[in-house]
Protein backbone atom coordinates (compact mmCIF):
# COMPACT_ATOMS: atom_id res chain seq x y z
CA UNK A 1 0.00 0.00 0.00
CA UNK A 2 1.09 3.79 -0.44
CA UNK A 3 0.25 5.34 3.00
CA UNK A 4 -1.05 8.86 3.27
CA UNK A 5 -2.60 11.53 5.84
CA UNK A 6 -3.20 11.83 9.78
CA UNK A 7 -4.90 8.94 11.93
CA UNK A 8 -5.66 9.16 15.51
CA UNK A 9 -5.72 6.09 17.27
CA UNK A 10 -7.81 5.27 20.13
CA UNK A 11 -7.43 6.69 24.05
CA UNK A 12 -4.73 4.73 25.88
CA UNK A 13 -5.98 1.30 27.67
CA UNK A 14 -3.37 1.21 30.73
CA UNK A 15 -4.44 4.91 31.50
CA UNK A 16 -8.35 4.44 31.01
CA UNK A 17 -8.47 1.78 33.76
CA UNK A 18 -6.43 3.41 35.97
CA UNK A 19 -8.28 6.68 35.33
CA UNK A 20 -11.77 4.64 35.97
CA UNK A 21 -10.32 3.10 38.93
CA UNK A 22 -9.18 6.54 40.70
CA UNK A 23 -12.00 8.29 39.28
CA UNK A 24 -14.48 5.25 41.36
CA UNK A 25 -12.57 6.41 44.32
CA UNK A 26 -12.45 9.88 44.54
CA UNK A 27 -15.71 11.53 45.46
CA UNK A 28 -17.45 13.92 43.12
CA UNK A 29 -18.03 13.54 39.33
CA UNK A 30 -14.75 13.23 37.40
CA UNK A 31 -14.53 13.54 33.21
CA UNK A 32 -12.53 11.16 31.28
CA UNK A 33 -12.23 12.47 27.66
CA UNK A 34 -10.81 10.62 24.83
CA UNK A 35 -10.67 7.83 26.82
CA UNK A 36 -10.37 3.87 25.53
CA UNK A 37 -14.00 2.83 24.91
CA UNK A 38 -13.09 -1.02 24.16
CA UNK A 39 -14.17 -4.48 25.63
CA UNK A 40 -11.61 -4.39 27.69
CA UNK A 41 -12.58 -0.28 29.07
CA UNK A 42 -15.53 -1.73 29.87
CA UNK A 43 -15.07 -4.65 31.63
CA UNK A 44 -13.09 -2.43 34.30
CA UNK A 45 -16.23 0.08 33.75
CA UNK A 46 -18.90 -3.01 34.94
CA UNK A 47 -16.81 -3.67 37.75
CA UNK A 48 -16.82 -0.31 39.07
CA UNK A 49 -20.67 -0.09 38.62
CA UNK A 50 -21.54 -3.67 40.44
CA UNK A 51 -19.44 -1.87 43.28
CA UNK A 52 -21.73 0.93 43.38
CA UNK A 53 -20.01 3.20 41.37
CA UNK A 54 -22.28 5.74 38.44
CA UNK A 55 -20.34 5.23 34.97
CA UNK A 56 -21.67 6.37 32.15
CA UNK A 57 -21.62 4.41 28.92
CA UNK A 58 -18.78 4.26 27.00
CA UNK A 59 -19.37 4.70 23.76
CA UNK A 60 -16.57 6.16 20.97
CA UNK A 61 -16.36 10.03 21.14
CA UNK A 62 -18.13 10.37 24.22
CA UNK A 63 -16.71 11.36 27.71
CA UNK A 64 -16.51 9.25 30.51
CA UNK A 65 -18.20 10.49 33.23
CA UNK A 66 -17.63 8.69 36.61
CA UNK A 67 -19.43 9.60 40.22
CA UNK A 68 -17.01 8.33 42.62
CA UNK A 69 -17.21 7.40 46.08
CA UNK A 70 -14.76 7.46 48.70
CA UNK A 71 -15.60 3.74 49.57
CA UNK A 72 -17.13 0.77 47.40
CA UNK A 73 -19.68 -1.05 48.26
CA UNK A 74 -20.54 -4.87 48.46
CA UNK A 75 -21.18 -6.00 45.13
CA UNK A 76 -24.06 -7.96 44.49
CA UNK A 77 -23.20 -10.12 41.83
CA UNK A 78 -19.94 -12.11 40.43
CA UNK A 79 -17.47 -9.30 38.88
CA UNK A 80 -16.47 -10.42 35.43
CA UNK A 81 -13.45 -9.09 33.72
CA UNK A 82 -13.83 -10.01 30.48
CA UNK A 83 -10.53 -10.69 28.61
CA UNK A 84 -8.85 -7.86 31.13
CA UNK A 85 -5.66 -8.80 32.62
CA UNK A 86 -5.50 -5.15 33.92
CA UNK A 87 -9.46 -5.29 35.01
CA UNK A 88 -8.56 -8.41 37.34
CA UNK A 89 -5.39 -7.43 38.90
CA UNK A 90 -5.82 -3.60 39.39
CA UNK A 91 -8.98 -4.26 40.79
CA UNK A 92 -7.99 -6.66 43.08
CA UNK A 93 -5.71 -4.65 45.27
CA UNK A 94 -8.36 -1.75 45.42
CA UNK A 95 -10.88 -4.64 46.68
CA UNK A 96 -8.54 -5.62 48.96
CA UNK A 97 -8.21 -2.79 51.29
CA UNK A 98 -12.33 -3.10 51.39
CA UNK A 99 -14.19 -4.90 54.54
CA UNK A 100 -16.57 -6.96 51.90
CA UNK A 101 -16.05 -10.43 49.56
CA UNK A 102 -15.97 -9.97 46.09
CA UNK A 103 -15.87 -12.70 43.53
CA UNK A 104 -14.06 -12.29 39.92
CA UNK A 105 -13.54 -14.02 36.78
CA UNK A 106 -13.30 -13.48 33.22
CA UNK A 107 -13.37 -15.48 30.54
CA UNK A 108 -11.37 -18.46 29.32
CA UNK A 109 -8.59 -16.72 28.47
CA UNK A 110 -8.33 -14.91 31.62
CA UNK A 111 -9.05 -17.82 33.65
CA UNK A 112 -5.69 -19.78 32.31
CA UNK A 113 -3.70 -16.14 33.61
CA UNK A 114 -1.52 -16.72 36.65
CA UNK A 115 -2.85 -14.37 39.60
CA UNK A 116 -0.54 -15.67 42.51
CA UNK A 117 1.53 -12.80 41.33
CA UNK A 118 -0.79 -10.49 42.81
CA UNK A 119 -2.77 -12.51 45.15
CA UNK A 120 0.52 -13.80 47.72
CA UNK A 121 1.51 -10.18 48.29
CA UNK A 122 -1.96 -8.81 49.07
CA UNK A 123 -2.28 -11.48 51.00
CA UNK A 124 0.65 -10.39 53.17
CA UNK A 125 -0.80 -7.64 53.26
CA UNK A 126 -3.78 -8.88 55.17
CA UNK A 127 -6.62 -9.89 52.16
CA UNK A 128 -7.97 -13.13 52.15
CA UNK A 129 -8.14 -15.32 49.24
CA UNK A 130 -10.61 -18.30 48.13
CA UNK A 131 -10.57 -20.07 45.08
CA UNK A 132 -10.45 -24.05 43.89
CA UNK A 133 -6.66 -22.99 42.27
CA UNK A 134 -5.17 -19.96 44.16
CA UNK A 135 -3.60 -19.37 40.90
CA UNK A 136 -6.18 -18.67 38.61
CA UNK A 137 -9.76 -16.82 38.71
CA UNK A 138 -12.39 -17.10 39.77
CA UNK A 139 -11.35 -15.94 43.35
CA UNK A 140 -12.87 -14.21 45.76
CA UNK A 141 -11.27 -12.00 47.72
CA UNK A 142 -11.84 -10.72 51.49
CA UNK A 143 -9.95 -7.62 51.84
CA UNK A 144 -9.97 -4.81 54.96
CA UNK A 145 -7.10 -3.51 57.25
CA UNK A 146 -4.07 -3.73 55.52
CA UNK A 147 -0.12 -3.72 57.08
CA UNK A 148 2.77 -2.55 54.80
CA UNK A 149 4.53 -3.71 52.36
CA UNK A 150 7.75 -3.98 50.71
CA UNK A 151 8.09 -6.79 48.37
CA UNK A 152 10.08 -8.26 45.19
CA UNK A 153 8.11 -8.58 41.73
CA UNK A 154 8.65 -12.12 40.39
CA UNK A 155 8.76 -10.42 37.10
CA UNK A 156 8.68 -6.23 36.12
CA UNK A 157 5.32 -5.74 35.67
CA UNK A 158 3.24 -2.86 35.81
CA UNK A 159 -0.11 -4.45 36.51
CA UNK A 160 1.29 -6.18 39.63
CA UNK A 161 2.80 -2.78 40.57
CA UNK A 162 -0.24 -1.13 40.03
CA UNK A 163 -2.41 -3.83 42.31
CA UNK A 164 0.32 -3.07 45.14
CA UNK A 165 0.34 1.09 44.83
CA UNK A 166 -3.57 0.82 44.40
CA UNK A 167 -3.60 -1.50 47.81
CA UNK A 168 -1.41 0.63 49.52
CA UNK A 169 -3.18 4.09 48.29
CA UNK A 170 -6.82 1.93 49.30
CA UNK A 171 -5.95 1.21 52.69
CA UNK A 172 -3.47 4.30 53.82
CA UNK A 173 -0.26 1.96 54.07
CA UNK A 174 3.35 2.47 52.68
CA UNK A 175 4.67 -0.01 50.24
CA UNK A 176 7.94 -0.76 48.77
CA UNK A 177 8.23 -2.53 45.17
CA UNK A 178 11.49 -3.88 43.82
CA UNK A 179 11.29 -4.71 39.72
CA UNK A 180 14.03 -7.32 39.18
CA UNK A 181 14.50 -7.14 35.29
CA UNK A 182 13.91 -3.34 34.28
CA UNK A 183 11.17 -0.69 34.92
CA UNK A 184 7.61 -1.44 33.81
CA UNK A 185 5.22 1.22 32.86
CA UNK A 186 5.03 3.77 35.19
CA UNK A 187 1.00 5.33 34.96
CA UNK A 188 -0.01 4.35 38.53
CA UNK A 189 3.02 5.99 39.97
CA UNK A 190 2.73 9.01 37.72
CA UNK A 191 -1.39 9.35 38.77
CA UNK A 192 -0.57 8.59 42.26
CA UNK A 193 1.84 11.50 42.82
CA UNK A 194 -0.40 14.03 40.60
CA UNK A 195 -2.78 13.55 44.05
CA UNK A 196 -0.07 14.71 46.09
CA UNK A 197 1.28 10.65 46.77
CA UNK A 198 4.92 10.24 47.49
CA UNK A 199 6.13 8.16 44.91
CA UNK A 200 9.84 8.23 44.77
CA UNK A 201 12.96 5.73 43.90
CA UNK A 202 15.32 5.56 46.15
CA UNK A 203 19.12 4.56 45.03
CA UNK A 204 19.19 1.34 45.49
CA UNK A 205 16.20 1.23 42.83
CA UNK A 206 13.00 0.48 45.14
CA UNK A 207 9.76 2.49 44.54
CA UNK A 208 8.58 3.48 47.91
CA UNK A 209 5.17 4.71 48.15
CA UNK A 210 3.77 6.27 51.00
CA UNK A 211 0.37 7.11 51.42
CA UNK A 212 0.73 10.90 52.18
CA UNK A 213 -2.39 12.45 48.78
CA UNK A 214 -5.75 12.29 48.60
CA UNK A 215 -7.94 11.29 45.61
CA UNK A 216 -10.37 13.93 44.42
CA UNK A 217 -12.33 14.69 41.51
CA UNK A 218 -10.79 15.82 37.94
CA UNK A 219 -10.98 16.10 34.41
CA UNK A 220 -8.49 14.41 31.95
CA UNK A 221 -7.57 14.04 28.71
CA UNK A 222 -6.02 10.66 27.45
CA UNK A 223 -3.54 10.59 25.23
CA UNK A 224 -3.96 8.32 22.05
CA UNK A 225 -2.12 4.45 22.94
CA UNK A 226 1.12 3.98 21.78
CA UNK A 227 0.96 0.11 21.42
CA UNK A 228 -2.32 0.95 18.93
CA UNK A 229 -0.36 3.40 17.29
CA UNK A 230 2.51 0.82 16.85
CA UNK A 231 0.44 -1.01 14.23
CA UNK A 232 0.01 2.05 12.49
CA UNK A 233 4.08 2.42 12.47
CA UNK A 234 4.12 -0.92 11.43
CA UNK A 235 2.03 -0.45 8.03
CA UNK A 236 3.52 2.56 7.19
CA UNK A 237 7.54 1.18 7.62
CA UNK A 238 6.37 -2.25 5.39
CA UNK A 239 4.24 0.19 2.58
CA UNK A 240 5.77 0.84 -0.97
CA UNK A 241 5.26 4.54 -0.25
CA UNK A 242 4.24 7.55 1.23
CA UNK A 243 4.28 8.84 4.79
CA UNK A 244 1.81 8.76 7.84
CA UNK A 245 1.37 11.17 10.40
CA UNK A 246 -0.15 9.08 13.77
CA UNK A 247 -1.21 12.10 15.88
CA UNK A 248 -1.80 12.64 19.74
CA UNK A 249 0.13 9.48 21.00
CA UNK A 250 1.33 9.28 24.39
CA UNK A 251 5.50 8.79 24.45
CA UNK A 252 5.75 8.20 27.92
CA UNK A 253 9.21 6.72 27.51
CA UNK A 254 8.44 3.63 29.77
CA UNK A 255 5.95 2.55 26.94
CA UNK A 256 8.16 3.24 23.61
CA UNK A 257 10.88 1.05 23.81
CA UNK A 258 9.40 -0.18 20.06
CA UNK A 259 10.43 3.29 18.96
CA UNK A 260 14.09 2.80 20.25
CA UNK A 261 14.46 -0.66 18.78
CA UNK A 262 12.67 0.23 15.24
CA UNK A 263 15.07 3.06 15.76
CA UNK A 264 18.10 0.69 15.39
CA UNK A 265 16.50 -1.66 12.45
CA UNK A 266 16.69 1.28 10.37
CA UNK A 267 12.96 2.25 10.61
CA UNK A 268 13.64 6.54 10.63
CA UNK A 269 10.53 7.30 12.61
CA UNK A 270 9.86 10.91 13.46
CA UNK A 271 8.85 12.23 17.20
CA UNK A 272 7.22 15.52 17.28
CA UNK A 273 6.53 16.28 20.77
CA UNK A 274 2.97 18.35 21.43
CA UNK A 275 2.11 18.62 24.61
CA UNK A 276 1.10 16.96 28.00
CA UNK A 277 -2.03 15.65 28.83
CA UNK A 278 -2.75 13.46 32.07
CA UNK A 279 1.03 13.95 33.23
CA UNK A 280 2.03 12.12 30.31
CA UNK A 281 4.46 13.56 27.32
CA UNK A 282 2.20 13.34 24.07
CA UNK A 283 3.21 13.70 20.52
CA UNK A 284 2.95 13.02 16.62
CA UNK A 285 4.89 10.00 15.08
CA UNK A 286 5.84 10.19 11.46
CA UNK A 287 6.83 6.99 9.78
CA UNK A 288 7.63 6.01 6.08
CA UNK A 289 8.71 2.74 4.53
CA UNK A 290 12.22 1.90 5.05
CA UNK A 291 14.50 -0.71 4.36
CA UNK A 292 15.11 -2.99 7.90
CA UNK A 293 17.88 -4.85 9.38
CA UNK A 294 17.72 -7.45 12.63
CA UNK A 295 18.02 -6.72 15.57
CA UNK A 296 18.49 -8.05 19.23
CA UNK A 297 16.43 -7.22 22.29
CA UNK A 298 17.78 -7.74 25.44
CA UNK A 299 15.90 -8.76 28.96
CA UNK A 300 16.00 -4.92 30.11
CA UNK A 301 14.32 -3.51 27.03
CA UNK A 302 11.36 -5.98 27.50
CA UNK A 303 9.25 -4.16 29.78
CA UNK A 304 8.73 -1.21 27.88
CA UNK A 305 7.84 -2.58 24.81
CA UNK A 306 5.97 -6.11 26.46
CA UNK A 307 2.95 -5.40 24.23
CA UNK A 308 4.50 -4.49 20.98
CA UNK A 309 6.58 -7.74 20.99
CA UNK A 310 3.67 -9.29 18.30
CA UNK A 311 4.14 -5.91 15.90
CA UNK A 312 8.45 -6.21 16.07
CA UNK A 313 8.11 -9.75 15.31
CA UNK A 314 6.34 -8.97 12.09
CA UNK A 315 8.07 -5.79 11.25
CA UNK A 316 11.24 -7.99 11.69
CA UNK A 317 9.81 -10.80 9.55
CA UNK A 318 10.41 -8.19 6.88
CA UNK A 319 13.65 -7.32 7.95
CA UNK A 320 17.45 -7.97 6.45
CA UNK A 321 18.67 -10.83 8.61
CA UNK A 322 17.89 -11.98 11.81
CA UNK A 323 15.98 -10.52 15.19
CA UNK A 324 16.21 -12.41 18.48
CA UNK A 325 13.83 -11.17 21.57
CA UNK A 326 15.65 -12.67 24.51
CA UNK A 327 13.97 -13.49 28.11
CA UNK A 328 10.27 -12.91 26.94
CA UNK A 329 8.76 -15.73 28.69
CA UNK A 330 6.49 -13.11 29.66
CA UNK A 331 4.55 -13.26 26.55
CA UNK A 332 3.30 -17.44 27.36
CA UNK A 333 0.93 -16.23 29.88
CA UNK A 334 -0.23 -13.21 28.18
CA UNK A 335 -4.03 -12.62 26.30
CA UNK A 336 -2.77 -16.27 24.94
CA UNK A 337 1.09 -18.19 24.41
CA UNK A 338 1.49 -15.02 22.49
CA UNK A 339 5.56 -16.80 22.43
CA UNK A 340 4.31 -19.90 20.97
CA UNK A 341 1.47 -18.30 18.52
CA UNK A 342 3.70 -16.02 17.51
CA UNK A 343 6.17 -18.50 16.12
CA UNK A 344 3.81 -20.70 14.17
CA UNK A 345 1.79 -17.83 12.30
CA UNK A 346 4.90 -16.73 11.59
CA UNK A 347 5.89 -20.28 10.08
CA UNK A 348 2.25 -20.64 8.71
CA UNK A 349 2.85 -17.45 6.56
CA UNK A 350 6.10 -18.76 5.51
CA UNK A 351 8.53 -17.01 8.01
CA UNK A 352 11.52 -18.73 9.65
CA UNK A 353 10.61 -18.43 13.06
CA UNK A 354 11.48 -20.14 16.15
CA UNK A 355 10.47 -20.37 19.69
CA UNK A 356 12.48 -21.59 22.38
CA UNK A 357 12.55 -21.26 25.90
CA UNK A 358 12.05 -17.69 26.92
CA UNK A 359 13.69 -16.52 23.50
CA UNK A 360 12.41 -15.38 20.09
CA UNK A 361 14.07 -15.34 16.58
CA UNK A 362 13.00 -14.70 13.62
CA UNK A 363 14.13 -14.51 10.54
CA UNK A 364 13.62 -11.90 7.91
CA UNK A 365 12.72 -12.48 4.40
CA UNK A 366 11.19 -10.44 0.76
CA UNK A 367 9.25 -12.97 -0.31
CA UNK A 368 5.27 -12.19 0.15
CA UNK A 369 3.84 -13.87 3.33
CA UNK A 370 0.94 -16.15 2.65
CA UNK A 371 -0.90 -18.70 4.78
CA UNK A 372 -3.61 -18.63 7.84
CA UNK A 373 -3.12 -17.03 11.17
CA UNK A 374 -4.49 -18.88 13.99
CA UNK A 375 -4.90 -15.72 16.61
CA UNK A 376 -6.96 -18.09 19.73
CA UNK A 377 -8.71 -14.52 20.16
CA UNK A 378 -5.65 -12.63 20.53
CA UNK A 379 -6.29 -9.06 19.86
CA UNK A 380 -2.79 -7.86 18.99
CA UNK A 381 -2.03 -11.26 16.87
CA UNK A 382 -4.85 -9.91 15.01
CA UNK A 383 -3.92 -6.88 14.48
CA UNK A 384 0.10 -7.82 13.89
CA UNK A 385 -0.78 -10.49 11.05
CA UNK A 386 -3.43 -7.71 9.99
CA UNK A 387 -0.24 -5.23 9.27
CA UNK A 388 1.57 -7.67 7.64
CA UNK A 389 -1.11 -8.95 5.43
CA UNK A 390 -0.56 -5.14 4.15
CA UNK A 391 2.71 -6.30 2.32
CA UNK A 392 2.67 -6.37 -1.50
CA UNK A 393 2.18 -9.78 -2.80
CA UNK A 394 0.94 -11.08 0.69
CA UNK A 395 -1.95 -13.12 0.90
CA UNK A 396 -2.65 -13.63 4.95
CA UNK A 397 -6.13 -14.65 6.22
CA UNK A 398 -6.57 -14.11 9.56
CA UNK A 399 -9.25 -16.22 11.55
CA UNK A 400 -10.74 -14.05 13.61
CA UNK A 401 -10.48 -9.96 13.27
CA UNK A 402 -13.50 -9.04 15.90
CA UNK A 403 -10.98 -9.93 18.63
CA UNK A 404 -9.43 -6.51 18.16
CA UNK A 405 -12.63 -5.03 19.88
CA UNK A 406 -11.21 -6.04 23.41
CA UNK A 407 -8.28 -3.01 22.63
CA UNK A 408 -8.93 -1.27 19.32
CA UNK A 409 -12.17 -1.63 17.94
CA UNK A 410 -11.88 0.40 14.93
CA UNK A 411 -8.95 -1.24 13.57
CA UNK A 412 -9.99 -2.70 10.73
CA UNK A 413 -11.41 1.00 9.59
CA UNK A 414 -8.26 2.65 10.47
CA UNK A 415 -6.21 0.01 8.85
CA UNK A 416 -8.15 0.58 5.49
CA UNK A 417 -8.24 4.66 5.93
CA UNK A 418 -4.13 5.34 5.94
CA UNK A 419 -4.29 3.52 2.41
CA UNK A 420 -3.90 6.13 -0.38
CA UNK A 421 -4.89 3.88 -3.19
CA UNK A 422 -8.05 2.44 -1.12
CA UNK A 423 -9.14 6.10 0.21
CA UNK A 424 -8.80 7.11 -3.41
CA UNK A 425 -11.07 4.23 -4.49
CA UNK A 426 -14.10 4.48 -1.87
CA UNK A 427 -14.32 8.52 -2.47
C1 LIG B 1 -0.48 -3.39 31.51
C2 LIG B 1 0.71 -3.98 31.79
C3 LIG B 1 1.34 -5.00 30.93
C4 LIG B 1 0.67 -5.13 29.58
C5 LIG B 1 -0.82 -5.02 29.64
C6 LIG B 1 -1.25 -3.73 30.31
C7 LIG B 1 -0.99 -2.38 32.44
O1 LIG B 1 1.31 -6.20 31.64
O2 LIG B 1 1.05 -6.32 28.95
O3 LIG B 1 -1.34 -5.04 28.34
O4 LIG B 1 -1.85 -1.57 32.07
O5 LIG B 1 -0.52 -2.37 33.59
P1 LIG B 1 2.52 -6.56 32.64
O6 LIG B 1 3.12 -5.28 33.11
O7 LIG B 1 1.91 -7.36 33.72
O8 LIG B 1 3.50 -7.30 31.79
Amino acid sequence: MIVAGTVAVPGDKSLTHRLLLLAGLAPGRSRLRGALTSLDARSTAGLLRALGVRVSPLRPGADILVDGRRRLSAPARVLDCGNSGTSARLSLGILAAHRFRATLTGDASLRRRPMRRVTEPLGLMGAHFDGADPDRLPLTVRGGALSPLEWRLPVSSAQIKGSLLFAGMAASQPVAIFEPNGRSRDHSERLLRSFGFDVVEDPAGWIRFAPTGELHRFDVEVPGDPSSAAFMVGAALLAEGGSLRISGIGLNPTRTGFLRVLDRMGAGVVTEHTSTQAGEPVGDLIAGPATLRGTTIVAEEIPALIDEIPLLAVVASRALGETRFHDVGELRVKESDRLGLLAANLRAVGVDATALDDTLTVVGTDQPPAGRVRTEGDHRIAMAFAVLGTVKGAAVRVDDMECTAVSFPAFGTTLRSIDARKKGRSS
